[in-house]
């Protein structure tokens, strides 16, 4: 980690040197943080800044941005095209990306958890590195909240916390900045921003057996728990509860959990740490980080990025009401995209499941529907799942998920998804739970058989 921080500093004495600096992000929840935390970081110094936040930074995109500045700072995306910027990039650049490094690639200016011997996947996020950075350029630790959101956004929680990096230099930062609170607690979604009861009911990771698109069941369970749900006539949240009210309702709740069929191990799993930014209002979706890291998301997925980058460098006003629209129009899509896999997706590919959402689905939220299917149960996690759904111009989106007990076993996605995307003519990139490709129409079947063979191979 010391090697980590000395070339963040010779990094950042590159950067000082520069004025004009254009940051371009990933468009997800961690490079919208990462973009934030990069931009408040080169404000604060008196620099001009502009931003983008890309799906990927494709051969087409690196392009189109040349002529937006002078220098560049590449946010969680890069490191898989760095041949190709080193190659035709025409401007002074860095690169922060945490992604899986294609192999033999390096680059004096390339700031990567990889070869610190850092985990990329669960010990820091893109906006880990950027925070990184920021903090030698400034030594502002107030920037550490947003990159705990990236953090939690990338789903780097191990065993519901955050560890090495995240917890080592972010979280302790962000709890030294006195403007967030860990603790662990009853881990469901939506603590902070749901009304009690469609807590339960809403839980998709996991599924509760009974209670999961049950509200009658769930309002039992809470009465006999002894929990008023409304209070003077408002629905409280989660968080509204006090220490002895959440003692009796884990009781009440694993009582029900052991009768439906879930072991010890299982139960003591709901419980993990969660984290709270103190200066949003209780029941805010900016309150609990996970809720947050959701509605910076569905700016991204949605085509607007930069009202999260907005929402993230600490807009309450225009940007944020803008983003509270997009967050409502992201669940609505998310929904229908989870029933529609479930009505009609699913197929058993051999080595993986697989469905193809064609037009059904948006292909910027295709990833995130795999995760959920997933999460859901509505297969199981033996073995990973890999979506489709068709992008703009004659091209297909791809995104694989797996659990971290097949990585154990040796899955790669990464790898396997860029050895399948090659042989099609394609791009891909990413980590070995978690990746992505993008491959030209007419060719998913040649993609899914080259697909199918490399994962067997690493499986066996
Ligand atoms: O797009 P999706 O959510 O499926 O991507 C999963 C992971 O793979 C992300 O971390 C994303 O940045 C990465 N990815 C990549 N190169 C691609 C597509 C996805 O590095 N062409
Ligand atoms: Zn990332």
């Amino acid at each position: 980690m010391d090697g980590f921080l000395e070339l963040a500093k010779r990094i950042a004495n590159v950067v000082r040197g520069w004025d004009d600096v254009v940051v371009v992000g990933h468009y997800d929840a961690d490079g919208i943080t990462s973009t934030a935390i990069l931009v408040s970081a080169l404000e604060q110094m008196g620099k001009e800044v502009r931003f983008i936040n890309l799906k990927q930074l494709y051969t087409d995109d690196i392009e189109r941005i040349q002529d937006m500045g002078e220098h560049f700072i590449f946010a969680d995306l890069g490191v898989g095209q760095l041949p190709t910027l080193r190659r035709s990039f025409g401007k002074p650049f860095v690169v922060l990306d945490h992604h899986q490094i294609p192999k033999g690639e390096d680059y004096p200016l390339l700031l990567h958890p990889h070869f610190f011997g850092l985990d990329g996947a669960h010990e820091i996020s893109g906006a880990g590195v950027a925070y990184a950075l920021a903090r030698v350029l400034t030594g502002d630790i107030s920037l550490a909240p947003v990159a705990v959101v990236g953090a939690v956004g990338d789903v780097q929680l191990v065993r519901g916390a955050l560890t090495g990096y995240n917890r080592d230099v972010v979280l302790r930062d962000a709890i030294a900045s006195g403007k967030v609170f860990a603790y662990r607690d009853l881990a469901l979604y939506g603590r902070a921003s749901r009304p009690l009861p469609y807590m339960f009911v809403y839980s998709s990771d996991p599924v509760l057996p009974g209670l999961t698109a049950n509200e009658d069941a769930v309002f039992d369970l809470l009465r006999r728990a002894g929990i008023e749900y409304v209070r003077e006539g408002v629905w409280i949240s989660y968080v509204d509860l006090n220490e002895e009210e959440k003692r009796h309702l884990f009781t009440e709740l694993a009582l029900y959990l052991s009768r439906a069929g879930w072991s010890e191990e299982k139960i003591a799993k709901l419980i993990g740490e969660v984290y709270e930014l103190t200066d949003e209002d209780l029941h805010s979706p900016l309150r609990d980080v996970r809720e947050y890291a959701t509605l910076l998301n569905a700016c991204g997925r949605h085509g607007r990025p930069e009202v999260g980058v907005h929402v993230a460098m600490g807009d309450r006003d225009r940007w944020y009401s803008e983003a509270l629209k997009l967050l409502h129009e992201h669940r609505e899509a998310l929904r229908r995209g989870i029933e529609w896999v479930e009505k009609y997706g699913i197929e058993d590919y051999g080595n993986f499941y697989f469905f193809h959402a064609r037009s059904f689905i948006p292909a910027s939220l295709v990833g995130i529907v795999a995760g959920m299917v997933y999460g859901s149960g509505i297969v199981p996690p033996d073995r990973p799942i890999v979506g489709m759904a068709y992008e703009e111009e004659g091209f297909v989106k791809v995104s694989a998920r797996a659990s971290s007990s097949l990585v154990r076993k040796g899955l790669d996605l990464a790898e396997a998804m860029r050895r399948a995307a090659a042989h099609v003519g394609g791009e891909a990139g990413g980590h070995r739970p978690a990746a992505g490709a993008r491959i030209p129409r007419g060719a998913e079947e040649e993609f899914l058989r080259e697909l199918d063979e490399v994962i067997g191979e690493q499986l066996t």
